[in-house]
Order: structure tokens, then C-alpha cells, then sequence
């Protein structure tokens, strides 16, 4: 893409608290931290490639941080560009209630415990007892541990 026609869209929406993220296969693989540390930056500015990308001289000029969403190539960044926005956007005041958030897979580096809903019985599978218990203190232990048991089977390179 020319850097003319990317510098003049940006100019046209920059101001001086601006960050430009250029969505990228070459950049930082996206995980939770960066997804939060930008969450607190007041303006964002996304731009996405198309064809081979974009003209080097003006990514040079204006991009701050260069962010993939993993090692394969997309045809374009729109859709990195809703990732960046669906994950940075839940922690957003408002979006989400923030409690549901600090327990989700990621954060303190471990997958979250699994999630039982209605009927009790399903198949003939219960859902676990302590759940059932009204009992905090006993739900909140046997959530830590599953978490730790998930990531250990699932993503154990989290807990290096
Ligand atoms: C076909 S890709 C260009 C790939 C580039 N020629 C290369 O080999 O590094 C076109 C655009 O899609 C976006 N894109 C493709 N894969 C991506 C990924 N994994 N993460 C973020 N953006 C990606 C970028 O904005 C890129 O400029």
C-alpha cells in the first residue's frame, strides 16, 4: 500500500496521545499482557495492510508497535485489527463486569477452571459436589486447584 494515501488517513485521526499499531505477521505475537497494557492507553490507532503490506518508509514515520495474531499470514489485518479490539475492549470500564475478568485463562498465568451450568445431571455426568455446596472458601480452593490442573495438562510452558 502507498505510504501517501496510510500517512494522510493518519493525520486525518491522530493527535499527540496516539499510539499506531500496525497489524502484522512480522510483530509481537499477541497475548494477555500487551492486550492490557494497551487497554490503558487513551487512544489507539489500528492499521491494517493488504496485498504485501505496506510501503516501509511510512511505517517507519508512524508506527509505535507492530502486533500479530500469530504465525500465519491473513489476507489483511481487519481481522487482527477485531481481535485487538474484542480483547482490549473487555477491559474496558463498562464492557465487562472487571471481577469476571482476573479470573479468566491468562491471568496469573494459568487457564481458568472448568464451567458447569444446568441440569445437575446431564448424561449421567454430575456436576462436582463442592459446587453445589454454597461453600466459598471449599469452591474458591477447588477452582484454584482445577486451574492449576488444566494448565499443567493443557499449557504447561504457562507455568515455567
Ligand atoms: C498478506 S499480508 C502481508 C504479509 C507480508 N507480505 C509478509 O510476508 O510479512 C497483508 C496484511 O495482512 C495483515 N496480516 C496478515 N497476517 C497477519 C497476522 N498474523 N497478524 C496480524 N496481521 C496480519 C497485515 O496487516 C498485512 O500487512
Amino acid at each position: 500500500m502507498r505510504p501517501d494515501v496510510v500517512y494522510n488517513a493518519y493525520k486525518s485521526v491522530k493527535d499527540e496521545k496516539a499510539k499506531v499499531i500496525y497489524m502484522s505477521p512480522q510483530g509481537k505475537t499477541l497475548n494477555q499482557k500487551i492486550v492490557e497494557d494497551l487497554s490503558k492507553e487513551s487512544h489507539l490507532i489500528i492499521l491494517c495492510g493488504h496485498y504485501e503490506g505496506i510501503d516501509q518508509r511510512v511505517l517507519d514515520k508512524i508506527v509505535d508497535e507492530e502486533v500479530s495474531i500469530g504465525d500465519y499470514v491473513l489476507t489483511g489485518g481487519e481481522i487482527p485489527a477485531m481481535v485487538l479490539i474484542d480483547t482490549v475492549s473487555r477491559y474496558i470500564e463498562g464492557v465487562l463486569n472487571q471481577d469476571s475478568i482476573q479470573e479468566e485463562s491468562f491471568s496469573n498465568n494459568l487457564l481458568e477452571y472448568p464451567q458447569y451450568t444446568r441440569p445437575e445431571i446431564f448424561e449421567g455426568e454430575k456436576v462436582p459436589e463442592v459446587l453445589l455446596s454454597g461453600h466459598h472458601e471449599n469452591i474458591k480452593k477447588w477452582r484454584t486447584e482445577k486451574s492449576i490442573e488444566m494448565t499443567k495438562k493443557k499449557r504447561p510452558d504457562l507455568l515455567k
